[in-house]
């Protein structure tokens, strides 16, 4: 396998396994009954999901062979409600690197097509990291009061809810 098409291999289960690490914040905080945090929490699963099968079905359009790879076990205890917001925060920076290096290894095989492909999702990380962000810092801000939290997801729209017509199609289509 080439190193490109390797590459996007491996980004497959990166993908799966942050959406079964916002799984697992999602219980976390439904346990507590934070059902705001947790609806957040459960989106974003589906969106990473989403990514991993947008990457499949590129893959499968490619003609590339496809390995659909096991994943390590989430993180699923938490020292308090803030530490999974700042996981995922880390998260979203880990998969912005993975996905600049994929980018880099397209354009150094001269792989244009594959390039373009990156587009959205480097601009959808964008978005992730500033959302992510912003709910670290409310977190942050009311963790003694998580009710505040709770109101604040309620009001707001924190990222765009995986609402995007542009977004590359998925493989047996997106959730
Ligand atoms: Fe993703
Ligand atoms: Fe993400």
């Amino acid at each position: 396998m080439a190193p490109f098409p390797d590459g996007l291999n491996e980004q497959v289960g990166h993908e799966f396994g942050a959406s079964q690490q916002y799984v697992a914040i999602a219980v976390y905080y439904d346990a507590l009954t934070l059902p705001r945090l947790a609806e957040h929490f459960y989106r974003q699963a589906v969106e990473e999901r989403n990514h991993a099968m947008m990457i499949v079905q590129y893959l499968l359009d490619a003609d590339e062979p496809i390995t659909i790879p096991g994943i390590e076990a989430p993180q699923t205890e938490f020292a308090d409600v803030v530490e999974p917001v700042r996981l995922a925060l880390e998260q979203e920076k880990r998969v912005t690197e993975q996905i600049s290096d994929l980018a880099k290894l397209a354009r150094t095989e001269g792989d244009l097509v594959g390039e373009q492909f990156l587009h959205w999702f480097l601009q959808e990380q964008r978005e992730e990291i500033s959302s992510m962000a912003a709910l670290l810092t409310v977190v942050e801000r009311s963790r003694d009061n998580v009710m505040l939290i709770e109101d604040f997801l309620a009001r707001e729209v924190v990222g765009d809810e995986g609402a995007d017509a542009s977004a590359p199609p998925a493989a047996g289509g997106a959730l």
